[in-house]
């Protein structure tokens, strides 16, 4: 275990994945009824990206650093006051993981599991979280978890599913994970996001999800190279299963416009996995 998110954090897949994760939690606050947030791979929650390792990569500067100041679809100002609330100073210096991004839009209601495997991010995710009563931080493996969380008291929510891709199995996990969270769990939302190098590989990973048989699944995909190049990440993308009322035509309008933003080559798709 390698991965630290703290060189990646606020990059262009950061702000496509949270910018998709603040609407689908704006869309589970449309009913009164409480829900959970379970983050299966969550991270180390705040990134200090004024820091070396940030700034290394310049990964931040050509992501959110990108978007902070664009003109974007209102549907997007949740995120971008989520990101604000993290900043009580003026000058852009820490980006929101999963966990705190979601906090920070649910409601005193709402509840947040999140699982983090490796003990330094655990520990910091924790001290990133503090006091807050509706969050509860575990140090262990986030599909192990699955069985025990799943289903929520709650019964609605929405799971995410970030792993770092280190492994080269690591997307056969994810789909066996979802397969069995859903067997629990079927109505519950599901995003899970992937990497997309070659563009063959990330056709297969729809072909197994097509696969589990579970038929409502919404693949949004963001590129931004234009060539498939096996050796970059050229793109990402992120699946919901069970997405929320009317969430795809939001999509459809607002990723085109990030994607604007973010002044990349490519482009944006949303797609059924399974036809409808
Ligand atoms: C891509 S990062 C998560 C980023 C976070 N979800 C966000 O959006 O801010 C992946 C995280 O998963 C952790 N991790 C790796 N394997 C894990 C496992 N089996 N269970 C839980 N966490 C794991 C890594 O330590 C890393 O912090």
């Amino acid at each position: 275990m390698n991965y630290r998110h703290l060189y990646h954090a606020g990059n262009f897949a950061d702000v496509f994945k949270h910018a998709i994760l603040a609407l689908v939690i704006e869309r589970l606050k449309a009913k009164d009824a409480p829900f959970a947030v379970i983050d299966t791979h969550a991270g180390a929650g705040l990134y200090d990206i004024s820091g070396p390792e940030a700034q290394k990569t310049g990964e931040f500067a050509r992501g959110y650093g990108q978007i902070a100041s664009a003109d974007l679809p209102a549907a997007l100002a949740p995120y971008r006051a989520a990101v604000a609330q993290v900043n009580p100073e003026v000058a852009l210096r820490f980006y929101p993981g999963s966990p705190l991004l979601a906090l920070a839009l649910m409601r005193p209601r709402d509840r947040l599991v999140a699982c983090e495997l490796h003990p330094d991010e655990a520990r910091a995710l924790k001290r990133a979280l503090g006091r807050d009563k509706r969050a509860e931080v575990h140090e262990r493996d986030g599909y192990a978890a699955l069985k025990a969380f799943l289903p929520p008291k709650e019964r609605r929510g929405l799971v995410l599913i970030d792993p770092p891709f280190e492994a080269p199995a690591e997307r056969r996990r994810v789909v066996r994970a979802l397969a069995q969270a859903h067997a629990r769990w079927p109505t519950g939302i599901y995003a899970l996001w992937y990497p997309i190098k070659a563009d063959s590989e990330a056709r297969l990973f729809h072909a197994e999800l097509a696969n589990t048989g579970i038929r409502r699944q919404l693949a949004c995909e963001v590129r931004m190279q234009a060539g498939d190049e096996p050796a970059r990440l050229n793109g990402c993308g992120l699946v919901i299963v069970n997405p929320p009322f009317q969430i795809e035509a939001t999509l459809r309008q607002v990723l085109p416009a990030l994607h604007a933003a973010l002044a990349g080559a490519g482009g944006t798709r949303v797609d059924w996995v399974v036809p409808e």
